[in-house]
């Protein structure tokens, strides 16, 4: 029996010492059915609200929901006035590890003077509540700081992970029609600063609308400067009371928009609230993992650019006065033991991090992580895309000691929160799943007509019944946003995207997207927006992308092109030369990992490419049915043509 077999057998019990003091025991399955909406009322009631809901949900106009009509909150007076209010001022917010191992420890008072000082500046630069802010920085704490005062003053943030092309970040400038950009002059990245604000300048000079630039001074690289425009952080912010009277705003109020990948070249602004998205990242936050404020480390190990950091470093973690961790750098920077170490030195209790990284943790060998006392760790969390059953136990052994509990906690930029995961004083955990919806959550797997399916069948992912920190649009688009997740299977249930399947417990297991959009290290890619980029190079004349499957990354971006007339060389250079292009395009994270020069591309009578024959010649495996193709001898062209390790 093959290790993977092995394990996929297994289950893994809740610890015992764990269930018995978990915050939430299996009841709560039971309490979620019975009143859904009073289930998520209750918990909504974990935030400080300036006025209370009349209704918990309005959903009379599908796919637009409201939740928690007519009340008022601000989200950072939750995230952190409260805290000190309520005395924990000294406690932890953040103990911040910058990549060349310089420090800062901010507790909840600093946080609070921090963000009412960039609170101030901002409104003194004109920012108003609705206005749009971009923030475009590393993983350094003015990035929370800027979440925050953005929410304090009603203002929408847009963060832009930092690895985005200067293209990238223009796009979404227009299309989130920003005012003002915060962004530093570089961070640490692999030992060296990495400059930032050269591609701010480059994208700023080519939107409208943006008036002032304002630049953390993070590695003293040398900036250009636009007068009048460019503001440096520490003058503008650091000249500020750090006092500031947070204005409450309506439970369906703006909070931020996060582009992610849709299935054409144009990314979607996907758009969240504020009172039912803080209530669910809070109420998940707790119960997924677990979260004792007073004891726990926590660690979520991914960026403040991604969906992961807005609920699970910021929101999620400060609306429970949870103590986190938040590392700026690389895991191999200086060395493969990083992590581990930070661990060690912060007393980490819970790490949440994505597959892709075990799995080179795994690559790395366990005698790294041997080298470290990670004994306080007691609750491991997964996240971006399914969890092998080698990496589930790998994780669990090298890294959790083969006491922790791991939560595979499947959602989207979407959903906001998690909508699919064990609870870890709760269920029996089988390595590969992400077993069950979340309390007050309504999953199901369908087939393309939509029925329910039973267990032990494969199908689709749908979400039958609204939940507090659905996205509420796409910005700017409702049509696209009816279109996308609402029109498949009719206004009422949500289309993910991902195929899934229940086993004969009735477990779901995700088996990645249905549509072409790509999921890199955790990363949802798009192949449209790839085969543009590629395109738009003089001497590419058509091209198919696909994701391959990749040991470590889940997912590769193979690229096939067609090259144009004029440029016949086929040559070594030119594909590097497309592979550097399609990372200024878009950003490194698009990079091809390989890129194949072909002289056509199987296509079906109706001129669409056959991604999925070409999925099975970048994964080396015998070819699928090619009978619609226009030409079948297409293909053994293509395999011809392609190098013996292909
Ligand atoms: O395909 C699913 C996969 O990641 C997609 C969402 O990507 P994104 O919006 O970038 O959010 C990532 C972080 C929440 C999903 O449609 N995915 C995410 N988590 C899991 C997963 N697939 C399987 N298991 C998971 N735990």
């Amino acid at each position: 029996m093959s290790e993977s077999t092995e394990v996929e057998g297994r289950r893994f019990p809740a610890p015992e010492a764990l269930a018995a003091q978990a915050n939430v025991g299996p009841e709560v399955y039971e309490e979620a059915s019975r009143d859904r909406l009073g289930f998520w009322a209750k918990q909504a009631e974990r935030l400080t609200w300036a006025q209370k809901w009349d209704e918990v949900l309005d959903w009379t106009n599908p796919p637009f929901a409201k939740w928690f009509v007519g009340g008022k909150l601000n989200v950072a007076y939750n995230c952190v006035d409260r805290h000190v209010e309520a005395g924990h001022g000294e406690r932890v917010a953040y103990h911040w590890e910058g990549e060349p191992g310089d420090t800062r420890t901010i507790t909840y008072a600093q946080l609070k003077d921090e963000v009412c000082r960039a609170a101030n500046a901002l409104t003194e630069l004109g920012v108003r509540a609705g206005d749009r802010v971009a923030i475009y920085l590393p993983m350094i704490p003015e990035a929370v700081v800027s979440m925050l005062a953005c929410a304090r003053i009603g203002a929408v943030h847009m963060v832009v992970f930092g690895g985005f092309s200067a293209d990238a970040l223009a796009s979404r400038l227009t299309d989130a029609g920003a005012q003002v950009v915060i962004t530093a002059d570089g961070g640490y990245r692999r030992g060296a600063p990495s400059a930032l604000k050269p591609a701010v300048d480059d994208a700023v000079s080519r939107v409208e609308g943006v008036r002032n630039v304002l630049v953390v001074k993070r590695t003293e690289q040398d900036v250009a400067w636009t007068e009048g425009r460019d503001l440096w952080w520490h003058d503008v912010v650091g000249r500020q009371s750090t006092e500031h009277e947070p204005e409450a705003f309506d439970a369906e109020h703006p909070l931020y928009i996060m582009y992610t990948s849709g299935t054409t070249a144009k990314p979607k602004g996907i758009l969240h609230t504020s009172g039912g998205y803080l209530t669910q990242v809070a109420f998940t936050h707790w119960a997924s993992f677990d979260l004792k404020a007073d004891s726990d480390v926590f660690w979520t190990a991914a960026d403040v650019g991604w969906v992961t950091g807005h609920s699970y470093i910021v929101y999620g973690p400060l609306a429970n006065r949870a103590t986190s961790v938040m590392y700026e750098g690389t895991p191999e920077t200086p060395h493969r033991g990083r992590w581990f170490e930070l661990i060690q030195k912060y007393g980490v209790t819970i790490l949440y991090t994505a597959p892709t990284v075990i799995r080179t943790f795994m690559k790395w060998g366990e005698d790294i992580p041997a080298g470290f006392d990670l004994s306080s760790l007691r609750v491991l969390g997964s996240v971006g895309e399914p969890i092998n059953p080698e990496a589930w136990l790998w994780y669990h052994q090298n890294i959790g000691g083969g006491r922790c509990p791991i939560v595979d906690t499947w959602w989207q930029t979407e959903t906001g929160a998690h909508m699919i995961n064990p609870l870890p004083g709760v269920t029996d955990l089988k390595p590969g799943s992400a077993q069950t919806p979340f309390p007050g959550i309504s999953a199901k797997v369908v087939d393309d007509e939509g029925n329910e399916l039973g267990d032990d069948t494969t199908g689709l992912l749908v979400l039958t019944e609204p939940w507090p920190s659905m996205l509420r649009t796409i910005w700017g688009d409702d049509d696209r946003y009816v279109d996308t997740y609402w029109s498949r299977f009719g206004k009422q249930v949500y289309f993910a995207g991902d195929g899934a399947k229940k086993d004969a417990d009735g477990d779901i297991w995700l088996l990645g997207r249905v549509d072409d959009v790509m999921n890199v290290s955790g990363h949802r890619i798009s192949t449209t927006e790839v085969e543009s980029s590629l395109v738009a190079h003089p001497a590419v004349a058509e091209a198919a992308v696909v994701g391959a499957s990749d040991p470590t990354t889940g997912q590769g971006i193979v690229a096939f092109v067609i090259l144009r007339g004029s440029a016949e060389d086929s040559g070594e250079d030119l594909v590097q030369t497309l592979r550097q292009h399609v990372a200024r395009d878009i950003g490194p994270i698009a990079k091809p990992r390989q890129i194949m020069v072909v002289q056509e591309l199987p296509k079906t009578r109706s001129g669409k490419i056959m991604r999925r024959l070409l999925r099975d010649v970048a994964e080396n495996r015998e070819m699928g049915d090619v009978t619609t193709l226009t030409d079948s001898s297409v293909m053994n062209l293509i395999k011809d043509k392609l190098p013996a390790s292909a």
